[in-house]
């Protein structure tokens, strides 16, 4: 009897720790392939698991992550986890000739650490910089959730996470060429896709919405109408004075975490308040733009997204209500431009209107 209850309390004891601390371990790639920002413009990137923006990893405060990396490409890459600590493993901080050799084509690496720091950070390549993040997309999300989350984190209904990047078309096919000197970025985009070839995002009235804004290689002025925003969290950590904005402004690398009561039943329009980053090839229009639909407002008749086919991972919503993993998402496939498209694939990046 006392041996029984013994080995249930040492049951319990372990997965008590193990719900508090767990090792994550996953595989991920990297593949050469083309990435469609726009109808008619394709991009040459490295995509990490094959799509931008990468994987999304959703990990908690303490978890240790273990992450196999394998090149699948022609050039060398790394990842750098941007955010984390490395406390006692600078060696897995995915910086070239500084924390380790690059990882060359056909080869893998294990990278190995703790998530010590919470909150909204991303990771991307540290190779050539200038090339790899600013043309070939290769970065993704990693969302660390907190141990003690904030009274106001605990009441959000819905996450969602915009990643808002810039892509030069004169370099987009260049594998090798950088882009420097003269890169000039005219394609702008939110996870990877040009508005209006994004998705709207759905919410109901009383949702308490967090944005997680990441911007890998752009300045951004993140504007959102008929709201105020409450910014909670800059790179990850708690502002000690959260403060409201119409008006986010961001500098490459930066995060920050809003959250906005949806208290306003419309069609509202968000985005880059950099007039140019609504463009795409100079034309007005498109680029780093989003709609906020509430539920149960009728779609007028001229409404550019009417009857739009809904994607509700496109701003990794669902993945990020899947728990602790890596997440892939179908949306943000690149593909192979040696082969045929699936007809199927071509009609999902299709517009509706
Ligand atoms: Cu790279
Ligand atoms: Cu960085
Ligand atoms: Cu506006």
């Amino acid at each position: 009897m006392a041996k029984r209850i013994a080995i249930t309390l040492l049951l319990f004891l372990g997965f008590t720790f193990a719900a508090h601390a767990e090792l994550r371990k996953f595989e991920m790639t990297i593949e050469e392939l083309d990435l469609e920002v726009a109808p008619g413009f394709t991009v040459s990137v490295w995509a990490y698991d094959g799509q931008v923006p990468g994987p999304l990893i959703h990990v908690k405060e303490g978890d240790t992550v273990e992450v196999t990396l394998t090149n699948n490409t022609t050039m060398s890459h790394t990842i750098h986890w941007h955010g984390i600590y490395q406390t006692k493993t600078w060696q897995m901080d995915g910086v070239p000739d500084v924390s380790q050799k690059a990882v060359e084509p056909g080869d893998s690496f294990t990278y190995k650490f703790v998530a010590d720091k919470p909150g909204t950070l991303f990771y991307h390549c540290h190779v050539n910089t200038a090339e790899h993040i600013d043309l070939r997309g290769m970065w993704g999300p990693l969302i660390v959730d907190p141990k003690n989350p904030t009274p106001l984190e605990k009441k959000v209904t819905k996450d969602v996470i915009l990643m808002l990047s810039g892509w030069a078309s004169a370099v987009a096919k260049d594998y090798g060429e950088n882009g420097l000197p003269g890169r000039e970025f005219d394609f702008f985009s939110i996870n990877g896709k040009a508005h209006p070839h994004n998705q709207p995002v759905r919410v109901k009235k009383g949702d308490i919405m967090r944005l997680r804004l990441i911007a890998p290689n752009i300045p951004v002025a993140f504007h959102l109408h008929g709201h105020d925003s409450l910014v909670t969290h800059k790179d990850g950590l708690p502002l000690p004075k959260p403060y409201y904005v119409d008006v986010l402004p961001m500098q490459p690398g930066e995060r920050y975490d809003m959250i906005v009561e949806m208290n306003n039943p419309g069609i509202w329009m968000a985005h880059d308040h950099n007039e140019e980053h609504t463009t795409g090839a100079g034309k007005e229009g498109g680029g780093a733009m989003l709609v906020f639909e509430y539920e149960g407002i009728e779609h007028p008749d001229f409404y550019m997204w009417k009857d739009h086919p809904y994607d509700p991972d496109f701003y990794m919503t669902e993945s990020l209500k899947k728990g602790y993993g890596k997440h892939n998402n179908p949306s943000f496939k690149a593909f192979d431009p040696t082969e045929p498209r699936p007809a199927a694939k071509q009609a999902a990046g299709g517009h509706g209107h």
